[in-house]
């Protein structure tokens, strides 16, 4: 059993503006991991869902039950559902393709179903990984060719949001390599550990989840609607990242070395050689984009005060 604690406080209706995101009275957000975890601090009153997690306003219910969860939907009566939960082991969903289909595709066509039925609005958690790879600096309107299973269940999922829901009443946020508060940070152990540290050459626009959390916040307020990239201004390599990493917490950067991603993933699910996004809608929008530099200073001061 995981304990994600850190959500905070009920909010004071008389805090609430109007037209704001904080006039949805009941939100949901599925999933309590990296991501959920920082929704949940811009959320404060929302109820969070998942099968583990031991933290308040919580239930912990299997979003792939119907059952499950037609009674618990139906008891919260959500206008809102932030739906971050999804089986995220790229290398589990190649094993357990089944699973990863219910979890990742089906549940989100029935969250779809429950959602037009009660004019909630449903905002879906998406991944990079929707593409190939092959060019980078993606936009949300570029073709989708997903190389993993995991990928592919994304873009269904993708794909049963727009079919299901009018445009206006969805968000779709495809997020990548996210950098979070919350949850153990094995780089950031190793390091500490002067570990040996392999880190591949793939290109990535790293997501900070606070940054995304306050992003699904104004969306919401502003009333958008649609897909957008929530990632860092800035590509870099997994390995620049993590030399970066360690100088922003003064570890030496020497334990660390570049591996070819086709080596590093070799018998594993296959990765995008670079699946940078491009966030110029998402900036435009007023979302919150910033450089890996600037999010590192922030992840750093967050680590060092806990
Ligand atoms: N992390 C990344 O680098 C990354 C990159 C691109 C996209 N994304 C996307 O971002 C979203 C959030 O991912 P994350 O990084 O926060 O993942 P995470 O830390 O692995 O959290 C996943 C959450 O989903 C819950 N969950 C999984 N199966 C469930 C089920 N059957 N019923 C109820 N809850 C279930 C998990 O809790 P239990 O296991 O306790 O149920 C957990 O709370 C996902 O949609 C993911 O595809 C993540």
């Amino acid at each position: 059993m995981r304990d994600r604690s850190g959500d905070g406080q009920r909010e004071d209706p008389q805090d609430r503006q109007p037209g704001s995101a904080q006039e949805y009275e009941r939100i949901i957000i599925t999933g309590c991991g990296i991501l959920g975890a920082c929704v949940k601090e811009v959320f404060p009153g929302a109820i969070s869902v998942d099968r583990s997690s031991k933290t308040r306003n919580h239930r912990n219910v299997d979003m792939t039950d119907p059952a499950a969860m037609s009674a618990l939907l139906g008891e919260l009566r959500p206008e809102v559902i932030i739906h971050t939960a999804a089986m995220t082991n790229v290398d589990a969903c190649e094993q357990r393709q089944d699973e990863a289909r219910r979890a990742n595709v089906e549940a989100t066509a029935w969250l779809c179903r429950w959602a037009v039925k009660h004019h909630a609005r449903l905002v879906f958690i998406s991944t990079d990984y929707v593409f190939d790879g092959e060019q980078g600096a993606y936009k949300e309107t570029d073709d989708v060719r997903p190389l993993s299973v995991y990928a592919k269940t994304k873009v269904e999922a993708e794909a049963s949001v727009r079919a299901l829901l009018p445009e206006s009443q969805y968000l779709i946020f495809r997020v990548s390599a996210t950098i979070s508060p919350y949850g153990r940070d094995w780089m950031l152990e190793a390091l500490r550990e002067g570990k040996p540290i392999q880190a591949t050459d793939e290109i990535v626009t790293p997501t900070y989840a606070p940054d995304a959390a306050e992003s699904i916040r104004i969306a919401l307020q502003n009333q958008l609607s649609g897909t957008y990239h929530l990632a860092t201004s800035s590509s870099l390599t997994r390995y620049a990242l993590a030399r970066k990493l360690a100088a922003a917490f003064n570890y030496p950067t020497n334990s660390i070395s570049e591996v070819s991603g086709e080596i590093f993933w070799a018998g594993k699910a296959q990765r995008p050689k670079n699946s940078s996004l491009d966030t110029t809608k998402a900036l435009k929008q007023g979302l919150i984009i910033r450089s890996t530099d600037e999010v590192l200073a922030d992840y750093t001061a967050r680590v060092q005060g806990r």
